[in-house]
């Protein structure tokens, strides 16, 4: 028997990437699915390759209340019910540093993805509670939700604070036979990671790989998508309040942020006034953490500062990304 048959469920951020891979699931799997984005040709696009006896689309900012609530009714006039919510649409958010904040897009990005977390449950769960759905509602969190250092500080935030919502949800939500939980990817090649640093999927994927802690396998949508259809399914009915790390051991593991290993000859300090050649004594490369190191590369391409280093250059050296720079955190 398939694993979500007969179940309605509703996804956010559908019309792309993990929520793109997440539907697909959930179809085959056997559910009625409504996709909600704001990308409504791309929506109608993933509609039109998996047909609409199993999915349809509904225009939905989750910024807006209303907006969630009339797409959550769209569901239940739809279908009658609703049994699993994967509320995943989220965005990357300013890339600026703890010093340059760009605050509106600080509040641009818990508005989605934290506010528009929130609302997503408030109105899936009240369907459920009036209805006596022992559903489950899942989110979207990161490996940012746990780690300090692997994704932008607005975007690091909201995520950390998807881990806290979902285990208050499940208290309260518990008595009513309703589950909570979130998945938290790691690096994965999708529009979002692509367009951020600008970088080809191939690209992000080679970063993620060589900071990864698991090898030989590269984190896809898929993986993150069968996590997500794990706790939509019955499998997991004892399961709720669990952050599901989909990391490859990513977040268990020491990194260490100073690996130094001189792999190039050249070295520039960027800063404010431009980049200057550093001279040799000063230059120093680390392995980064981050499964995102290209986010360092951005800020030096504008120019900035980025934590309490200056970084001037990213490479490869066979271990990892690398950055070459020099700053207080732990220079050569
Ligand atoms: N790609 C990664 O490396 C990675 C890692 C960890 C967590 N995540 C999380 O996975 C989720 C999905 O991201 P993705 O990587 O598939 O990116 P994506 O950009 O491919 O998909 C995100 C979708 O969310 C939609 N969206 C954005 N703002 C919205 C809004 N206000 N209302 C409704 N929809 C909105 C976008 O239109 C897009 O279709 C996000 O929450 C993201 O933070 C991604």
């Amino acid at each position: 028997m398939s694993r979500l048959e007969g179940k309605v469920a509703l996804v956010t951020g559908a019309a792309s990437g993990i929520g793109e891979e997440t539907v697909r699931h959930f179809t085959a799997s056997g559910a009625f699915v409504v996709a909600a984005d704001v990308q409504d040709e791309l929506g109608q696009q993933v509609v039109q390759s998996i047909g609409s006896e199993k999915l349809t689309y509904h225009h939905c900012d989750v910024r807006d209340e209303k907006q969630v609530e009339a797409t959550v009714n769209y569901t239940l006039e739809k279908h009658g019910k609703l049994d699993v919510l994967f509320s995943n649409a989220g965005i990357i958010g300013p890339l600026t540093s703890i010093i340059e904040l760009d605050l509106d897009g600080f509040d641009d990005t818990i508005a989605t993805n934290v506010r528009g977390v929130a609302a997503t449950f408030k109105h899936a769960a009240r369907a459920m509670v009036a209805r006596g759905t022992r559903g489950s509602l899942i989110c979207t969190a990161s490996v940012s939700a746990s780690l300090g250092g692997t994704g932008p500080h607005a975007y690091s935030v909201s995520k950390h604070a998807l881990v806290g919502l979902v285990r208050t949800a499940c208290s309260e939500l518990g008595a009513h036979g309703i589950r909570v939980n979130c998945v938290s990817p790691y690096g994965v090649a999708t529009p979002l990671s692509c367009r951020a640093y600008s970088l080809r999927p191939e690209e992000v994927e080679a970063n993620s790989a060589a900071a990864a802690n698991l090898k030989g396998v590269t984190l896809k949508a898929r993986h993150v998508a069968e996590a997500a259809l794990f706790l939509a399914s019955d499998e997991s009915e004892y399961v709720s309040g669990h952050n599901l790390v989909v990391d490859g051991g990513f977040t268990v593991v020491a990194h260490s942020n100073s690996a130094g290993e001189l792999v190039k000859e050249g070295g520039w300090k960027l800063d404010w006034g431009g980049a200057t050649e550093l001279p040799a004594a000063q230059r120093w490369t680390k392995v980064w953490s981050s499964p995102h190191p290209h986010a360092y590369l951005s800020q030096c391409a504008q120019g900035r500062h980025f934590g309490s280093a200056e970084f001037a250059r990213v490479g490869d050296c066979g271990l990892g990304s690398a950055i070459e720079g020099r700053g207080k955190e732990g220079g050569k």
